[in-house]
């Protein structure tokens, strides 16, 4: 799918400065980061943040990710920043890895949902560099307040055209092609250090193992801390088709009836089935292809989806954490 699509296209300078523009007024833009596409406000500005779960239709205590130019705009919004932080933002900034800390007194509550912690970010992706470096322009550690650009439930959007699907034309949308990663960012709660240490929220590109390498430390999972900040892709129910979506071993894609839609994992192309994709053998691929495939079979109003399970282990983990969300919330319309 990537491998056919043309070259990323860039917004003009021009575009980027009317999409600051626009945030400084405090209204909504959409962007491009590595992972999926995120609907941005000024995480400074409570009414613009409130923007965003209205548009989304999002729970309010439901908290937010801050997107910052660079490391230097850690100290306006977290309390004090553990070496193990940096540590990882030494590594894997800009990039894909979120880590929540504990927040400074002034961040609104409208980005935290009310918690004592901040989750914060900053994106590898060319054209979310550039905003946000616009954006902090003038404004000393400025960031963008953004979920990812769907409406709440459903699927994360992997191009601009998946936030138009979404959203209309009443959002500002930069395009910068389709996302390189795909899912989401890898979420590392470092708020209770002292307690329970560095505990994984939610697995993305950058695996638990790469983590606990690079601090030379276990990491916990947040299975086995029930008491922890809240995470809304943590509810079963996330990353949703309207289709039902059902996993299947490689033995049962043959009983796929015509107006079942098929990726398969291990299986060539059934030449008489009218709906039959063939995934991508690696993760990163699989990951990168895996919401735009959900949204185009949703998009031919197919009944049911039929997704081959494919291979466990560590490198499928954030896979497999999407798959079985997908799988609990889909099927309702
Ligand atoms: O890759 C990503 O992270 C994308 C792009 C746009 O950056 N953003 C994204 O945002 O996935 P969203 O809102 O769809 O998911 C953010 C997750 C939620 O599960 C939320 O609960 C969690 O981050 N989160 C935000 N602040 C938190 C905090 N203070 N403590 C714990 N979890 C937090
Ligand atoms: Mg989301």
């Amino acid at each position: 799918m990537r491998s056919e699509a043309p070259a990323a296209p860039t917004p003009s300078a021009a575009e980027i400065e009317r999409a600051v523009a626009r945030l400084k007024e405090g209204g909504l833009v959409a962007f491009p980061t590595e992972t999926v596409y995120g609907l941005g406000a000024d995480a400074r500005n409570p009414a613009a943040v409130s923007r965003i779960f209205a548009k989304k239709d999002r729970p309010r205590n439901h908290p937010l990710i801050v997107h910052l130019a660079g490391p230097s705009g850690l100290g306006y919004w977290a309390e004090s920043v553990p070496q193990v932080a940096e540590r990882l933002i030494a590594e894997y900034w800009p990039g894909p890895l979120t880590l929540v800390l504990g927040r400074r007194a002034d961040v609104p509550l409208e980005v935290t949902g009310g918690q004592d912690t901040v989750a914060l970010r900053c994106p590898a992706h060319p054209v979310a560099r550039l905003l946000l470096a616009g954006f902090e322009q003038g404004q000393p550690g400025a960031g963008l307040a953004a979920p990812s650009a769907n409406r709440f439930g459903r699927i994360s959007p992997t191009t601009a055209a998946h936030v138009r699907e979404e959203f209309g034309e009443s959002v500002m949308i930069l395009d910068g092609g389709p996302a390189e990663v795909g899912i989401e960012s890898t979420i590392l709660d470092l708020s209770r250090l002292d307690s329970v240490g560095p505990v994984l929220l939610r697995p993305g590109a950058i695996s638990l193992d790469e983590i606990a390498c690079c601090l030379g430390a276990a990491v916990g999972h947040a299975s086995e801390h029930a008491h922890g900040p809240r995470v809304s892709g943590g509810l079963l129910a996330h990353y949703a088709p309207r289709a039902r979506l059902r996993l299947v071993a490689a033995g049962d894609l043959a009983r796929a009836s015509a107006d079942v839609a098929v990726w398969s994992y291990s299986l060539p192309q059934k030449q008489a089935h009218p709906a039959w994709l063939a995934a991508p053998h690696d993760p990163l691929g699989y990951a990168r292809e895996l919401y735009a495939v959900l949204r185009q079979f949703d998009a031919a109003r197919t009944a049911e989806i039929w997704l081959e399970a494919p291979p466990k282990g560590p490198a499928w983990e954030a896979i497999w954490d999407r798959l079985e969300r997908a799988v609990a919330g889909s099927g309702q319309g």
